[in-house]
C-alpha cells in the first residue's frame, strides 16, 4: 500500500469552525486537508456543517421569507399597499431555502479550491501516530488514510432529544426537521424556549401556526438582560406565541397524526396538550461519535466536550479542538474565530479570542442582540455602573420603517465610563450590535460613542442616544 498522503494540518469537520481554520492554515502556508461527512442529494459533499446545512443559514432564509409574508399581510396596508388574495407557497419557500444553502455549500468548495485545500468527503477518525504525525482514517466513498503533523478537531454538535422521545422528523422534529416542515402545522408545540425554539417558532407562527412553547425554566430568556427579556416576552405574546414557563415535561405520546405532551405547569397542575408537530429544541450536545477519541486517549470533560485549555489545546500534543465540540457559546462566529486563532498559533503567532466581546443575536422580530455584561451580572460582580437606555420609538428612521419596538441599552463603568455591555432589542439589532463590539474591543467609553458623528436618519442614532443617556443628556427624548 502507498504511504498515506501527508499534510501539515488536518482539520476534521467542515463547519464554520473547521472550514475557516483550514482556510487560515492554508493562507499561512501549511499543506492543509479538511475532512467532512455532510452529504446532500446525489451523495455530494455539503461543506459548511450545521451552520450552513441546518442552522444559521437556512433558518435565516426561512425567517426572511416568513417575515416578508407577515409584512405583506399586516404591515403593507399602512404604506397604502393593498394586496388581495395573499397566499403562501410553502414548497417554494423551502426550495428557495435549499437553494440558498446550496449556494453556500458551493461557495465553501470554491474557497477550498482557491486556497488549495485538499477536501475529503467522509468520516474522519484518529487511528494512531506515526512518529510525530497523527494517522487519520477516512470512511466513506473515497475511503483512505492520511496523516497530519497537527490536527484540528471541529466536529460540532448534535441536537439533544427528550429522554425516551426519539426524533422522527415527522411529528417530533429536531432543527433539521423544523426547517423542512412541508405544510403549515395548525398546532405547533416547541419544547425549549431558547434560541432555536424562538427563531423556528417565529417562522411558523408568522405563516399561521398556533405556537405553544414549553420552557422548563421559571424565567424567560435567562441569558439576556432582564429588561430585554421582558420586552421580548411582551412582543412575542402580542404576536400570539404562547410561552409556558416552568413546564416539566412528562409523557410524550407520538401518534400517526399528532403528538400529545403531558407536562406539569409552574403551579404543579398536570396539563395535556396536543400538537400536529413538536419541535424539541432543548440544547445541543458535543459530537465526538466515531472520532476515535478513545483510540488515542483524547480527553473529554464531564459533559462530553473535548477538554481544551484557553488556547484550544487538547490533552494530546499537536491536537487542537474548536467550536461547538468544546466549551463556550455554541455560535458560528465563536467557532470561526477559534479556527483562525488556532491556525495562527500553529504558525507560532498569537491568535486570540476574547470571550467577553462575542456578540449574541436572536433573529426574531424584534431582533435581540447583546455583547458584554448584563445588569444582573454587573450587580452580582459588585461592579458600579451607569445605564443609558433610548427607545426606537423616539427615532425618525424607526418611525419611517414602521418598526419602533424596543430600545438600546448601554452599560458603562461608573468610575471609568468604559463600556461593559450593550443590549439591543428592535429593528436591525443584529447589525447595530457591531458598534458595541468594536467599542468594547477598543476599550471605548460611553462618552466616545456619544461624541462620534452618526448618520441621520439611521437606527444607529439610537445607540448614540443610549450612550448620551448614560450621562443623562439625551438630545431627542
Ligand atoms: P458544525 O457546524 O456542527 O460542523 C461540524 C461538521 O463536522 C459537520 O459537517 C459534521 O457533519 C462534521 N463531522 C462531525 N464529525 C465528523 C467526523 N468524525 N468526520 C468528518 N466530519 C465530521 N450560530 C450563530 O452564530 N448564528 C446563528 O444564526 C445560528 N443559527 C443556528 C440555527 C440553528 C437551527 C442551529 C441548530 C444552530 C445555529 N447556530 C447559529 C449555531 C451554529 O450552527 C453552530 O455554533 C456552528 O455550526 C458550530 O460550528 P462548528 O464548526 O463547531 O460545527
Ligand atoms: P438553548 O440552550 O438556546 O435553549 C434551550 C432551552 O430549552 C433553554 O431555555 C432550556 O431551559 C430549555 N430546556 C432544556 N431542557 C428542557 C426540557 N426538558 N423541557 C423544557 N425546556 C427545556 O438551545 P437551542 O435553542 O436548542 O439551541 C442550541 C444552540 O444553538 C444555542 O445555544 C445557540 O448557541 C445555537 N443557536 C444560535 C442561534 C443564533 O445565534 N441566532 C440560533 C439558533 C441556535
Amino acid at each position: 500500500m502507498a504511504d498515506p498522503q501527508q499534510f501539515d494540518v488536518v482539520v476534521i469537520g467542515g463547519g464554520p469552525g473547521g472550514y475557516i481554520a483550514a482556510i487560515r492554515a492554508a493562507q499561512l502556508g501549511f499543506a492543509t486537508a479538511c475532512i467532512d461527512d455532510w452529504t446532500r442529494a446525489g451523495d455530494k459533499p455539503a461543506l459548511g456543517g450545521t451552520c450552513t446545512n441546518v442552522g444559521c443559514i437556512p433558518s435565516k432564509a426561512l425567517l426572511q421569507s416568513s417575515e416578508n409574508f407577515a409584512h405583506a399581510g399586516h404591515a403593507f396596508a399602512d404604506h397604502g399597499i393593498r394586496i388581495e388574495g395573499l397566499s403562501m407557497d410553502v414548497a417554494k419557500m423551502l426550495a428557495r431555502k435549499d437553494k440558498v444553502v446550496a449556494q453556500n455549500n458551493d461557495g465553501i468548495a470554491y474557497l477550498f479550491k482557491k486556497n488549495r485545500i485538499a477536501s475529503f468527503h467522509g468520516r474522519g477518525a484518529f487511528a494512531g501516530k506515526d512518529g510525530d504525525r497523527w494517522r487519520i482514517t477516512i470512511e466513506g466513498p473515497g475511503a483512505t488514510t492520511i496523516t497530519g503533523r497537527h490536527v484540528i478537531v471541529a466536529t460540532g454538535s448534535v441536537p439533544r432529544a427528550l429522554p425516551g422521545v426519539a426524533f422522527d422528523n415527522v411529528r417530533v422534529l429536531d432543527n433539521a426537521g423544523a426547517l423542512a416542515i412541508p405544510d403549515v402545522p395548525k398546532r405547533l408545540g416547541v419544547v425549549g424556549a431558547g434560541v432555536v425554539g424562538l427563531e423556528m417558532g417565529s417562522v411558523w407562527r408568522r405563516l399561521g401556526s398556533d405556537v405553544t412553547m414549553l420552557e422548563a425554566l421559571p424565567s424567560f430568556l435567562g441569558a439576556a438582560d432582564e429588561a430585554v427579556a421582558k420586552e421580548a416576552q411582551k412582543a412575542f405574546a402580542k404576536q400570539g406565541i404562547a410561552i409556558v414557563l416552568g413546564a416539566k415535561i412528562g409523557a410524550v405520546r407520538v401518534g400517526d397524526d399528532q403528538v400529545t405532551v403531558e407536562y406539569t405547569d409552574a403551579g404543579g397542575a398536570t396539563q395535556s396538550a396536543k400538537f400536529d408537530r413538536l419541535i424539541v429544541s432543548i440544547g445541543r450536545a458535543p459530537n465526538t461519535a466515531g472520532l476515535g477519541a478513545e483510540t488515542v486517549g483524547l480527553k473529554l470533560d464531564a459533559r462530553g466536550f473535548i477538554d481544551v485549555d484557553d488556547e484550544c489545546r487538547t490533552s494530546l500534543k499537536d491536537v487542537w479542538a474548536i467550536g461547538d465540540v468544546v466549551r463556550g457559546p455554541m455560535l458560528a462566529h465563536k467557532a470561526e474565530d477559534e479556527g483562525v486563532a488556532v491556525a495562527e498559533r500553529i504558525a507560532g503567532q498569537h491568535g486570540h479570542v476574547d470571550f467577553n466581546t462575542i456578540p449574541w443575536v436572536i433573529y426574531t422580530s424584534p431582533e435581540i442582540a447583546w455583547v458584554g455584561k448584563t445588569e444582573r451580572q454587573l450587580k452580582q460582580d459588585g461592579v458600579a455602573y451607569r445605564a443609558g437606555t433610548f427607545p426606537f420609538s423616539a427615532n425618525g428612521r424607526a418611525r419611517a420603517l414602521g418598526d419602533t419596538t424596543g430600545f438600546v441599552k448601554i452599560l458603562a463603568d461608573a468610575r471609568t465610563d468604559r463600556i461593559l455591555g450593550m443590549h439591543v432589542i428592535g429593528p436591525q439589532a443584529s447589525e447595530l450590535i457591531a458598534e458595541g463590539v468594536v467599542a468594547m474591543e477598543f476599550g471605548a467609553s460611553s462618552e466616545d460613542i456619544a461624541r462620534i458623528c452618526h448618520a441621520h436618519p439611521t437606527l444607529s442614532e439610537v445607540t448614540r442616544e443610549a450612550a448620551l443617556a448614560v450621562d443623562k443628556r439625551t438630545l431627542n427624548l
